[in-house]
């Protein structure tokens, strides 16, 4: 079979990619490197002894996208492309809601024109807000505080209302909660240009000594340590959830694994699930348990929290683990020790 993956050079995507490879599928990448390079495509091609249909393209362009469409036939798509950092979302709101919301419209007006209606969408936890109880479900209520998620906000509207006007849309959300880590390999992970803003790219930067001490963004949070808490998930489960979503709208993308579809799920065109472990952890735990399971010092300061921040969000699970089977397996000695495995290659 043979996917659309949008994004695909980018940190969720290549690991997504490289896992349908390795259950013996064709993809196509659509990436304009906005964030990412195409070494990783040459890196994933060189490990999984296949070739990837590369298209240089950005998904607002409408002809370029149509083009790729009239070439080539794919079962489904998996949608990643977008700009990711909320301090960036707001200072040029414009840009994000152009390549967002604009970009995923184009893609679907592509997808209706030549009947590819089945579909991945990479949403996020950030379209809960600051959340009015624990663990979050997907009925709990949604809210905006930044730009970057109202454009992932406005997104999954748009494909309600698709699904609303026309039949024969399959489409699943998914909203990750902190993805982070990196893939067995070695090969790829989280590599942000400049300095990330992200918690474990952050550590592992000053692991690594490119940055001399992390600031610890508030130590007087009601949470059992005073520092805020999420729920980090490995980004190779979150990849894996990619395979089982793809599984739950009537797609084989896991080489023995058969199709499972309920009556309820049958009947559904579109379904969103959280995509997280269901447990959280605190700054400082991701800290101590890096510094343990890599043997390596990160220093830290503690600071004043961060505009914007909440004190603690983590997901229920339930409702994935329901409907296709899928829990995250993997720990967070693990997803630090990866994180770290693929630095050490960089330097
Ligand atoms: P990433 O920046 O590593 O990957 C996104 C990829 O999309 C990049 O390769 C980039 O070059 C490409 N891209 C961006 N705009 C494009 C456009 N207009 N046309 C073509 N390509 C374009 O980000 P990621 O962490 O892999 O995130 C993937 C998706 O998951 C995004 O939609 C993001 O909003 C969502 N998400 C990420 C996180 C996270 O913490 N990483 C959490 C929740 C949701
Ligand atoms: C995690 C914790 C920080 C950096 C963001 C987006 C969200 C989603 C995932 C895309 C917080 C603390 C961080 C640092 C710190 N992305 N921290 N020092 O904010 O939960 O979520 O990424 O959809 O939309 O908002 O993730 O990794 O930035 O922060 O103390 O240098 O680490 O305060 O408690 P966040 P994060």
């Amino acid at each position: 079979m043979n996917f659309l993956i949008t994004g695909g050079a980018g940190y969720i995507g290549s690991h997504i990619a490289l896992m349908l490879l390795n259950n013996g599928h064709k993809i196509t990448v659509v990436d304009n490197f906005s964030n990412s390079n195409s070494s990783v495509i040459n890196k994933l091609e060189s490990h999984t002894n296949s070739e990837i249909t590369l298209h240089e393209v950005d998904i607002c362009n409408q002809e370029d996208l149509k083009k790729i469409f009239q070439t080539q036939e794919f079962e489904a798509v998996i949608h990643l492309a977008a700009l990711k950092s909320v301090s960036e979302s707001v200072l040029h709101p414009k840009k994000y809601f152009h390549n967002n919301v604009y970009g995923t419209s184009c893609l679907l007006a592509s997808m209706k024109e030549f009947d590819v209606k089945k579909l991945i969408y990479s949403s996020s936890a950030t379209v809960y807000g600051s959340p009015k109880y624990l663990p979050v479900d997907e009925l709990h209520p949604l809210s905006c505080t930044n730009p970057y998620a109202e454009t992932k906000l406005l997104c999954e509207e748009n494909l309600k209302e698709i699904t609303l006007q026309e039949d024969g849309w399959k489409i699943v959300c998914l909203r990750y909660f902190n993805p982070v880590g990196a893939h067995d390999s070695g090969i790829i992970g989280d590599d942000p240009a400049g300095t990330p803003n992200n918690l474990m790219p952050y550590i592992v930067n000053v692991a690594s000594g490119q940055l001399p001490f992390i600031n610890v963004f508030g130590n007087d949070y009601d949470t059992y340590d005073g520092t805020g808490v999420r729920d980090y998930v490995h980004v190779m489960d979150l990849a894996e959830s990619h395979l089982q979503a793809l599984n739950y709208i009537g797609i084989k993308a896991i080489e023995h694994q058969e199709i499972v579809l309920s009556k309820k799920i049958q009947t559904k065109d579109i379904s969103i699930f959280n995509i997280g472990t269901g447990k959280g952890h605190s700054v400082l735990d991701l800290i101590k348990t890096f510094e343990r399971v890599n043997k390596v010092s990160v220093p830290l300061r503690f600071s004043a929290r961060r505009s914007g921040d909440v004190s603690v969000c983590f997901a229920n699970t339930d409702l994935s683990s329901e409907a296709f089977q899928w829990k995250a397996k993997r720990t967070l000695e693990e997803m630090c020790s990866s994180a770290w495995s693929y630095k050490k290659k960089l330097l």
